[in-house]
């Protein structure tokens, strides 16, 4: 059956078929190839996209930007402090005028209900940028570096997602997996294990239920045996950065190292990363923390840098994903 997601949001891997999420990766897949070969596009000529952010960001921000520029669109840029959004004009208010001048609208911020408040109230496209719960994006950008270095198809892929399993990147990945059809464990303490929302992985279980994908939650090292992908994220998201001093006694036995990968028993496992990391204590944040005496590193700099690690691959995929999302909803 044909594809067509003209005119539809994209605020969760939750909305989409995995014919659907297929079709997006594959569109990404030739709008990479048609980048690297040098062809200019014109896919979103006439359109234009406001890019609303309520955190701060480097690659989503950067990949809507590049991403529209390449095939022609115009793009505006709103953070809280510049608009009158939630703080003089409502969310349905601003929604219905950005919806007058845009062809899409992007939104990173804290409550998912508001992106999806933005997408009932818009009538164009809303795309999430990240919420507290979901980054969906990401997810698709994490399943296109996959592609390019897995030899397997996606459905036979185990990933492991290391550290705060509970947060917004953690529960991305269980609705990816639960759709593609693939074998998903949140490794992390046992106290983060039971802060898991239950209400997410029932979701992502009813889901796999239907796709052969498995859903995991655990504890124990042996879990990530036969992983072909080992991820983290940093211990502290965006807004929880007082937590810090209570994650850093929690997850550093969950810190990514040497030895940690060797434990999957896969040589050919491939560490991924959202980004930003704290990889070393070369960002104020990490310095300033180390000086109150915490360690605030997922991951150690040897398996950044190392031959396992393919972030800079992701990191880059994020722009032609996003770029493939925009293409597919609003061209
Ligand atoms: N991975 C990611 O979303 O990065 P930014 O916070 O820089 O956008
Ligand atoms: N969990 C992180 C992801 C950043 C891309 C955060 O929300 O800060």
């Amino acid at each position: 059956m044909a594809v067509n997601l003209k005119g539809r949001s994209f605020l969760t891997l939750m909305d989409f078929t995995p014919e659907e999420i297929r079709y997006m990766l594959d569109l990404a897949h030739d709008l990479k190839a048609k980048k690297r070969a040098g062809i200019k596009g014109e896919l979103l000529k006439g359109k234009n996209i406001v890019l609303l952010f309520e955190k701060t960001s480097t690659r989503t921000r950067c990949a809507f930007e590049v991403g529209a520029m390449d095939e022609g669109a115009g793009v505006t840029f709103l953070d809280s402090k510049s608009s009158q959004m939630g703080k003089k004009e409502s969310l349905e208010d601003t929604a219905k005028v950005l919806g007058r001048f845009f062809d899409g609208i992007e939104y990173r911020g804290y409550d998912q209900e508001v992106v999806e408040n933005l997408a009932k109230f818009a009538g164009v496209p809303v795309w999430n940028g990240l919420t507290d719960v979901d980054h969906p994006t990401q997810i698709l950008a994490d399943m296109l570096t996959m592609e390019e270095h897995i030899a397997k198809p996606l459905n036979r892929c185990k990933v492991v997602f290391v550290g705060d399993i509970r947060n917004n990147m953690a529960y991305a990945w269980m609705y990816g997996c639960a759709k593609m059809g693939m074998h998903f464990v949140a490794y992390g303490p046992k106290e983060l294990a039971d802060q898991v929302d239950a209400d997410v992985v029932a979701r992502a279980r009813e889901v796999a239920a239907e796709t052969g994908a498995v859903i995991e939650v655990s504890s124990d090292i042996a879990s990530i045996k036969g992983a072909d992908v080992l991820y983290t994220d940093i211990w502290a998201s965006m807004g929880e950065e007082d937590q810090i001093p209570e994650r850093v006694r929690m997850l550093t036995p969950f810190r990514v190292t040497e030895e940690m990968l060797e434990a999957t028993g896969n040589d050919d496992v491939i560490f991924l990363h959202c980004l930003p990391s704290f990889h070393d204590f070369e960002t104020t944040m990490a310095k300033s923390q180390k000086e109150l005496g915490y360690d605030i590193r997922e991951v150690t700099d040897e398996v950044f840098r190392g031959r396992h690690s393919k972030v800079f691959d992701e990191a880059e995929n994020r722009m032609h994903t996003i770029k493939a999302v925009m293409v597919a909803t609003i061209a």
